[in-house]
């Protein structure tokens, strides 16, 4: 069944996607992207880059890697062709830290979670920070999971707005933005991933 734009915004920050009560209070409703109200084209697909490292940790909370860094919750769902959310797809994400540097011998900022019972993913970390020729963007992969069949995989990047380098990033998307909401002391950012 689809989910309707009102589930949708209410639904994304809900208490049991937070990991503790204040971010609760603080998490506002931010719109959905796209809005689910007609057949949504797929996420566009985005290039892997050099930085992969397969078989992240299972994990939401990968801000706890490292002690410096804006704190980001980053979340959304994950929905088919006809917006039904999809349950137990995996969601993984890789990102540069704070200075732009990836780590490449171990999992740092790296992790894969799966969709809960609503289609929702999410994650704790930190602003990722911009390197040499690239603006900010966080990787992904979103698998159909187990129940997903032979579906493909989606690898694509998320792009942060009103970033100057966006429009020189010959991989920028706009697309691929996030909805950002909040500052000091937390961001939030949100995005829908369409399946093909
Ligand atoms: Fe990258």
């Amino acid at each position: 069944m689809p989910i309707s734009r009102r589930d949708l915004t209410a639904g994304l920050f809900a208490a049991p996607v937070l990991l503790s009560p204040m971010r609760v209070a603080a998490a506002p409703a931010l719109p959905p992207t796209p809005a689910c109200d007609d057949r949504p084209d797929p996420t566009p697909r985005a290039t892997e880059g050099p930085f992969f490292t397969p078989l992240s940790p299972r994990r939401h909370d990968l801000a706890a890697d490292v002690d410096r860094g804006e704190a980001l919750l980053v979340g959304g769902f994950v929905v088919g062709p006809a917006c039904a959310p999809v349950a137990g797809a995996v969601v993984d994400v890789w990102q540069a830290d704070h200075r732009g540097r990836y780590d490449n011998d171990g999992y740092r900022l790296r992790g894969h979670v799966e969709t809960d019972a609503a289609g929702r993913w999410w994650f704790a970390t930190v602003v990722p920070g911009r390197y040499p020729g690239r603006t900010r963007h966080i990787h992904v992969k979103v698998g159909p999971g187990k129940a997903g069949g032979t579906g493909r995989v989606l690898t694509t990047q998320l792009f942060f707005p009103g970033e100057p380098g966006n429009a020189r990033d010959f991989l920028y998307d706009e697309r691929l933005l996030l909805r950002m909401a909040g500052d000091g002391a937390e961001r939030f950012g949100r995005f829908d991933f369409v399946l093909g």
